[in-house]
């Protein structure tokens, strides 16, 4: 009996030790990433970008990939150095999205010496050199500006306009953006004898620099502006209470037309004072985590891939537009 005893006792005590060593196993060793991904964001400049960031952090959660995020707060140095550390790293992919086009042979080069693939994600590089990288998921903003255009054109119809004086408030110069969408714009105007630019200036898709440009072009053309193209929501937000404040009721002495269709500026289109934002999706994360697990496992990824983009105006009845989530 008293043998039996200490038998019971010595089981009992292993299955527990069994348990709890079972137990923090599974505790301390999660389950092993699919994936390590080196991701170098451009910045925090904007809702759009906030938005991007959150979108991309999300689907790392859930598609079990590893991130390593990185903020290059608007510095192209800080981008080529992220990216030199996720080559140390020997990370599986690499991610980015470069702040300007040029200026990236040389660290793209390296990644490719190390055998580790390249997507661009949001913004374009220029290069002569061949498969730097492998493919770019972002938007096609040269359509945005096309829609931007088109938009402006029907309102000018409608309006019975024959004269319109445009000023363009630019995103960060040498950006895949602010070319495409610049271009995109004119290209669609062009044609157009009723349209005059009066002055495109830089505001580096900054609030700040939004509100500073509007002013100044204020100070120079006043009541000569008809239409204000901004190329994203935080320089038209920035410049809307310049307008404001000069006296001018924008939406209606002034067409302001935006590119983004963050959440503010979405509200501010249903009061009247925007009368049309081009849609840039900042959700690019599924594409993201799709397209860098199909590169670590050795597939084919497709070149380009562009989200399908709409536009909001006051063409359609504003409140039924669905809230945007960022
Ligand atoms: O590259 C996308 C652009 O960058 C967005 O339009 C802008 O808001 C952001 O900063």
């Amino acid at each position: 009996m008293k043998n039996m005893k200490k038998i019971v006792c010595i089981l009992s005590t292993l299955m527990l030790v069994l348990c709890t060593v079972g137990c923090s196993v599974n505790e301390e060793q999660p389950a092993e990433p699919r994936l390590l991904l080196g991701f170098s964001q451009v910045g925090s400049e904007s809702a759009w970008r906030i938005g991007n960031t959150k979108d991309i952090e999300q689907a790392a959660e859930d598609y079990g990939v590893s991130l390593m995020f990185e903020n290059a707060n608007q510095k192209q140095e800080n981008q080529i150095d992220a990216i030199r550390r996720f080559i140390a790293y020997k990370v599986d992919v690499i991610a980015f999205s470069p702040i300007v086009e040029e200026g990236w042979d040389n660290v793209l080069n390296e990644a490719k010496e190390a055998g580790i693939p390249v997507i661009l994600v949001d913004r374009d590089v220029s290069t002569d050199a061949e498969g730097l990288t492998r493919c770019l998921i972002g938007a096609d903003f040269y359509k945005e500006g096309v829609m931007a255009a088109e938009y402006l054109i029907r309102k000018a119809d409608s309006l019975g306009l024959d004269k319109v004086n445009i000023v363009e408030i630019t995103g960060t110069e040498n950006s895949t953006p602010m070319r495409q969408r610049q271009a995109g714009f004119f290209d669609t105007i062009k044609g157009d004898d009723r349209m005059v630019l009066l002055e495109s200036i830089d505001g580096d898709f900054l609030k700040s620099r939004g509100a500073e440009c509007m002013r100044s072009l204020l100070g120079k053309y006043g009541d000569g502006i008809d239409v204000v193209f901004s190329h994203n929501d935080e320089m038209t937000l920035g410049a809307l209470p310049e307008i404001e404040k000069a006296g001018y009721v924008p939406g209606t002495d002034m067409i302001i037309i935006s590119i983004d269709g963050g959440q503010e500026a979405i509200d501010v289109l249903k009061e009247g004072r925007i009368n049309c934002v081009v849609e840039c999706t900042p959700k690019l994360g599924k594409e993201l985590m799709e397209t860098a697990l199909k590169l670590k496992a050795g597939e084919e990824v497709e070149p380009l891939i562009h989200p399908v983009e709409e536009v909001f105006s006051d063409e359609q009845d504003t409140s039924l537009i669905a809230p945007r989530g960022y």
